[in-house]
């Protein structure tokens, strides 16, 4: 069984909690391609908003029922993938595919928020694997990036000398911290730079994280 098939079970878990009349948070990436697929596949009667033009392109062709993201408050379930889950607080960090801000709010806005993803994102300390996405006004970029660097994160900018744009309109630094000791630290600081509109650590946020191995065995962590 290989990485990809991995996320497909994952993905499959998740789709066993939604039901009939939820509003739903859909995430982004690959393992959340498996979930629209699904969704597609089964037909829920579920509303949904995306957390990115990719997921709502998708899930448009998919001919699932989406809402004026403006228009909801609250959702019932947000499902979204993460590059790495701490083990015992679920803490994540996400963001490698560039939707971290909409993916924050949604997932605020969600009585439950479950991660769907391969074992090879499960870390005993963020930062083990994967950069710290953290979203920033392009206007002065380079102070911002200087407050980065300061913090000890080796700020990178996404995409070079072609910048990654986000959808909405700002830039991506990926900011390097190794292995993080302390992820509220790390998250009050980055919050206090005027620059940064999100980062990818999402602090207590997930309540259940179901992880599916090469060997097909799936496995639902909960927040300790
Ligand atoms: C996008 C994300 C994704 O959830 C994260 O990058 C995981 O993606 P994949 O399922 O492709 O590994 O945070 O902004």
């Amino acid at each position: 069984m290989n990485q990809d098939a991995a996320k497909a079970s994952a993905a499959e878990a998740a789709l066993d909690l939604v039901r009939d009349g939820m509003k739903l948070g859909l995430g982004t990436g690959t393992t959340i391609e498996f979930v629209l697929q699904g969704l597609g596949r089964r037909r829920p009667r579920v509303a949904c908003i995306a957390t990115s033009a990719r997921t709502e392109a998708r899930a448009r062709e998919l001919g699932l029922d989406m809402l004026d993201p403006d228009e909801v408050v609250q959702l019932d379930l947000a499902i979204d993938g993460a590059d790495e889950v701490q083990r015992g607080t679920l803490h994540l960090i996400k963001g490698l595919g560039g939707a971290l801000l909409r993916e924050k709010i949604v997932a605020a806005a969600a009585e439950r928020f479950v991660v769907v993803a391969d074992d090879s994102k499960i870390v005993d300390h963020l930062g083990s694997h994967a950069p710290v996405p953290v979203e920033v006004f392009p206007l002065c970029r380079r102070a911002t990036a200087a407050a980065l660097a300061k913090l000890g994160a080796d700020p990178v900018l996404r995409g070079g000398a072609a910048p990654f744009v986000t959808d909405n309109g700002n830039l991506i630094y990926d900011c390097r911290f190794r292995s993080i000791a302390d992820a509220k630290s790390v998250a009050g600081a980055l919050e206090e730079i005027p620059g940064v509109l999100a980062h990818g650590v999402f602090l207590g946020m997930a309540q259940q994280a179901i992880i599916a191995s090469a060997d097909g065995k799936v496995r639902v962590l909960h927040r300790a």
